[in-house]
């Protein structure tokens, strides 16, 4: 069986600040989606891409795979996308042809994943996960509050979750086409993984080890860590 994955690349950004939609922003010249299609086609399971493009943006997305060298083994496919993450992956999910077994969704703002952990995913669903996620431990204690009627008023604190059983979870996410297209058409609730769709079936998601350069880039400081990790690859 054939893996594609989707790229959703359809956001704004609006926590990066002011400027082009954050896919089509340039990491050392070169545009971040860019660098989210090179790391997929980087692995040689993989066989189609679909980028799901700003909704008005599809044309330069289009544009920007052919000015880009890409693997002539993969093939690209690029959709419009919608309001939310959900919608924009779901609009990707239904451009897929019937031959791909195997589906990875992949964030367009996580450009440094690197080939191993593409692979490490790939692996797990072939060997018969229907869901696998790749997560790291945290660095940070977290803790669950009450969150503030008014921004900047006080928390209080709800609870401390083990910091060793939790895992930031990264993308790609993996799993078996059927079972993601069945969560996407029957989990209406907002979510912010696909995996957590996965779980909401009452179905098994499993983790694999994920990697510090699969970090997503959200907010200024993380521009800074991205283009630092791509000199010293010296891409
Ligand atoms: N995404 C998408 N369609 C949307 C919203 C998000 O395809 N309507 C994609 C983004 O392009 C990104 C990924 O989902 O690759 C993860 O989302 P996030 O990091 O939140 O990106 P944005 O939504 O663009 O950023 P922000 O939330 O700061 O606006
Ligand atoms: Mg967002």
């Amino acid at each position: 069986t054939r893996t594609a994955v989707v790229i959703p690349a359809a956001g704004r950004g609006v926590r990066l600040g002011p400027g082009a939609p954050k896919a089509l922003r340039a990491l050392n010249g070169t545009p971040m989606l860019i660098h989210a299609a090179r790391a997929m086609a980087a692995s040689r399971a993989v066989s189609l891409v679909v980028v799901v493009a700003p909704p008005d943006g599809a044309g330069e997305v289009k544009s920007l795979l052919d000015a880009h060298a890409l693997p002539e083994r993969t093939d690209f496919l690029v959709v419009p996308g919608g309001e939310t993450r959900q919608e924009s992956v779901k609009l990707g999910l239904d451009a897929l042809p019937s031959d791909c077994g195997i589906v990875l969704v992949h964030d367009a703002a996580r450009p440094l994943v690197p080939v191993d952990t593409v692979d490490a995913v790939i692996e797990a669903v072939r060997e018969g996960a229907a869901a696998v996620v790749p997560a790291l431990p945290l660095a940070d204690t977290v803790k669950e509050v009450e969150p503030a009627a008014v921004p900047g008023e006080p928390e209080p604190v709800v609870a401390t979750p083990e910091r060793r059983r939790l895992r930031a979870v990264q993308t790609p996410q993996g799993f078996d086409r059927a079972t993601l297209l069945r969560a996407h058409e029957t989990v209406t609730d907002d979510v912010t993984d696909d995996a957590s769709m996965v779980e909401q079936l009452g179905l098994p998601v499993v983790v694999v080890p994920g990697h510090e350069e699969a970090f997503k880039v959200t907010r200024p400081l993380d521009l800074v860590l991205a283009e630092a990790v791509l000199a010293r690859r010296r891409l």
